[in-house]
């Protein structure tokens, strides 16, 4: 069987791209930096960006180009840390179960968005009538509050979708579809923007999101948002960008790319940022309140105060619809950068057919998806998505600089490699970050997130779905270290790693 491969380079970076940009711009990213304290939160996002996300996408680019292969293969080449590749892969795995559930809310609402079929009351028929919320308290009770088929049906349609991307293979289905999703979202976005910098009251709500408040910048719980936000939104830490690395052929740059691709993903999110706050202005003038009372959480955001917003809004339906297919897109690409890590990762192991590992990888995620349709989905979603997006990821990158950077120290070697086939070169700074900088900040961040965890439940939640979370974060790691234990048929794993403890490559 063939490797897979890129067709162009371009076809890698609109991918890489088309990972990156996600549900994380358009929804996660406006909330959070408004949580944050609106300007404010720019000056740790744009620190996270150069210190941890620029440095990491280059070495993750690294690994999976040097090694050529799957996370778990690649990390077992480079120090046999076979496990910590399965880890990363199964954190993807986890998040792709509750992701593709969003983008079935987003499709099921651009369908809504041509008669704002959402009602005037657009809270309670998101929470009520759509998902079926149960009570936090209760949430067990009667199957989870049963399976919502609103939810389920869309959802079905997006594994399907999923599935006929994922089966083409990399350069024929999810090159071919990024070249499709990317232009078209771009073009959405821009749609949406000049309708909605041109509301009455736009200005007043950029200007919220962009005045700094600068007390923000003493709380440990902005740097830790601003951290994980750009790990999420850059998919790093996870498998994803190894992966997709791995198909690269040899002569690819590696600096350049992974430049292009963080600004294009942070300026992307910048402009949704822009779009969505001059909606929240325009609404805030509409009914003569505050912004900071418009805005809420960020579910809330994309699926109550914008529909809310739209109701009112001059062509309130086709900017609905584009709204709402622009999660579709940009959620279905990162959808399917999500699952490659675990269908690469059996190939690689089991000499599987991409099909059968499709088969597994998808069906199995598609079936525990099922679970986030339920009345009580939305809980189970928030606490693994605390304890994988937010616990996880931090302590799944620092782990990740500690083997690379302190144990096999090879950061000084990988940068010779970088530089030679890469159009600029990269300093000392790079090795600065990775050694010192960001290890000591995401570890911090991990204590300080962990140590809250500890101390206070989540959400205030019960415990029952607080065990949930860790239940699901635990068994990733026990799951990763079980992978790692099987005897492959593929020779490549049985190959001693080719770096040395000193760094020098033999
Ligand atoms: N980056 C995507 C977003 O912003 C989500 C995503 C895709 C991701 N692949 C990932 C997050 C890998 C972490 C790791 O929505």
């Amino acid at each position: 069987m063939a490797k897979q491969a890129w067709g162009t380079r371009t076809g890698f970076i609109l991918a890489a791209i088309g990972s990156a940009i996600g549900l994380g711009n358009i929804w996660r990213f406006p909330y959070m930096a408004y949580e944050n304290g609106g300007g404010a939160f720019l000056i740790p996002y744009f620190i996270a960006l150069l210190t941890a996300g620029i440095p990491l996408l280059i070495l993750e680019f690294y690994i999976g180009h040097r090694m050529k292969g799957s996370a778990p293969l690649s990390f077992k080449k480079l120090g046999n840390f076979e496990w910590f590749g399965w880890w990363q892969t199964l954190l993807s795995f986890i998040i792709s179960t509750y992701y593709a559930v969003i983008i079935a809310w987003a499709l099921f609402y651009t369908f809504k968005g041509f008669t704002l079929g959402w009602g005037e009351n657009t809270g309670d028929y998101f929470f009520n009538s759509f998902l079926g919320l149960t009570d936090a308290g209760s949430w067990t009770d009667s199957w989870l509050g049963g399976i919502q088929l609103n939810v389920v049906i869309p959802l079905a349609i997006v594994w399907a979708i999923t599935y006929f991307i994922m089966i083409g293979g990399v350069r024929k289905g999810i090159e071919r579809a990024n070249k499709i999703f990317m232009p078209l979202l771009f073009i959405i976005l821009l749609v949406i923007l000049v309708r909605a910098v041109t509301l009455t009251g736009a200005a007043d709500g950029v200007d919220a999101l962009f005045t700094p408040s600068w007390d923000g910048l003493l709380s440990s719980s902005v740097w830790v948002s601003a951290y994980s936000q750009i790990f999420f939104t850059l998919s790093i830490g996870f498998a994803t960008m190894i992966t997709y690395a791995s198909y690269l052929p040899k002569k690819s740059d590696i600096t350049n790319n992974a430049f292009m691709i963080a600004l294009a993903n942070c300026g992307f999110s910048l402009l949704a940022g822009i779009a969505v706050f001059s909606a929240l202005g325009f609404m805030a003038n509409e009914q003569g309140i505050a912004i900071s009372e418009v805005a809420t959480a960020s579910i809330g955001l994309a699926f109550v105060a914008f529909p809310q917003i739209l109701n009112t809004m001059p062509g309130g339906e086709i900017i609905g619809v584009l709204f709402f297919l622009s999660l579709v897109f940009a959620g279905l690409s990162s959808l399917v950068s999500l699952t490659e890590p675990l269908i690469s990762g059996l190939t690689d192991k089991f000499k599987m057919k991409r099909k059968t590992a499709i088969h597994i990888g998808i069906g199995v995620s598609a079936l525990i998806s099922v679970v986030y349709t339920t009345g009580s989905g939305l809980f189970i979603f928030d606490v693994v998505d605390h304890n994988i997006a937010i616990v996880s990821l931090s302590l799944s990158g620092l782990i990740m600089l500690i083997l690379v950077a302190w144990k096999l120290n090879t950061t000084y070697a990988a940068r010779k490699y970088i530089n030679e086939i890469s159009d600029f070169r990269i300093g000392h700074w790079w090795n600065f970050c990775l050694i010192v900088l960001t290890p000591a900040i995401l570890g911090y961040n991990t204590i300080q997130v962990v140590v809250s965890d500890l101390t206070e439940n989540y959400e205030g939640y019960p415990d029952s779905l607080i065990y949930v979370g860790w239940i699901v974060a635990a068994f990733a790691v026990v799951m990763a270290v079980y992978m790692s234990t099987f005897e492959s048929k593929n020779s490549e794993f049985h190959t001693s790693s080719i770096t040395t403890s000193k760094g020098t490559e033999v």
